[in-house]
């Protein structure tokens, strides 16, 4: 049994009035692939927030890799292996698919700025280095034939996909995707599947939100539903699909 890589326990999230998260409480193990689904506005897109350290939580606790990551906001939880895609507008109009990669993966730059004005053998190399990642971060989501091209030129599905290498470009242990399939064709959805799969088997644990249950399902070991911000259910793909609660809070829902 692995120790779990995120904790989050008893984790709540007011805005005013209104408790978007209550009493949230799952924990992920390294590796694994599990999903956040539920209606509109029950709080998916806020716990994500919660968990990359986007928004602080009201109330609760996040431990991830063994520490309380509650005191840290999202750039510093980068650093750890936690990290999350946002959205496409999130990207540099002006920068190529691999700029856009090489940027994000600045954070994890072993040598100092200093070194790289002076381009020192060491700041070459790891220059060199940084760009054979992006390269094979590009041809791990399938982006490689538009390495070249300005962010701003190519597909919206492309855009998703390149979000997503950008994340790995910090080297994470852990991924959260809220919704990164949105807009795309069954097609791209089927390979953005593939995609998650190769994540999960390159040892990263990715938490995706998606209302595409197919997609769900497919890449899922476990899933947590969330209704007007507190857990109905957690379980199996299986499970999930036959609980009563769940089916009810769709069906009954403003989905
Ligand atoms: N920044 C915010 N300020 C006020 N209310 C918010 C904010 N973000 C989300 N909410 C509210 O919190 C609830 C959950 O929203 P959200 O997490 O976006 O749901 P989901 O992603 O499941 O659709 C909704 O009622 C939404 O209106
Ligand atoms: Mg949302």
């Amino acid at each position: 049994m692995s120790e779990p890589l995120l904790v989050i326990d008893g984790i709540d999230k007011n805005f005013g009035g209104v408790q978007a998260v209550k009493g949230l409480s799952f924990s992920i193990k390294p590796a694994e692939v599990i999903g956040l689904i539920g209606p509109n506005g029950s709080g998916k897109s806020t716990s994500v927030n919660l968990i990359s350290g986007t928004l602080p939580v009201s109330a609760g606790s996040i431990q991830f890799a063994g520490r309380s990551v509650n005191a840290l906001n999202i750039s510093e939880r980068v650093p750890l292996g936690l990290t999350r895609t946002f959205q496409t507008t999130a990207l540099f109009a002006e920068c190529t698919v691999l700029e856009q990669v090489l940027t994000a993966g600045h954070t994890s730059f072993v040598t100092a700025p200093w070194a790289a004005v002076l381009r020192t053998k060491a700041a070459r190399e790891e220059e060199a280095r940084q760009r054979a990642k992006a390269h094979e971060l590009l041809q791990f989501v399938g982006l490689a034939d538009v390495a070249d091209q300005l962010t701003s030129a190519i597909s919206s599905a492309q855009q998703r996909l390149l979000m997503i290498a950008s994340a790995l470009a910090s080297d994470p242990k852990l991924v959260l995707l809220d919704e990164p399939a949105a807009g795309m064709v069954a097609k791209e959805r089927k390979e953005l599947s593939r995609l998650i799969m190769g994540i999960r088997d390159r040892g990263i644990a990715v938490l995706v939100i998606e209302h595409h249950m197919g997609l769900i399902m497919e890449v899922c070991e476990r899933i947590v539903v969330l209704n007007f911000g507190q857990k109905i259910a957690e379980g199996t793909p299986a499970e999930i699909r036959a609980n009563p609660a769940v089916i009810d809070a769709y069906l009954g829902g403003a989905h």
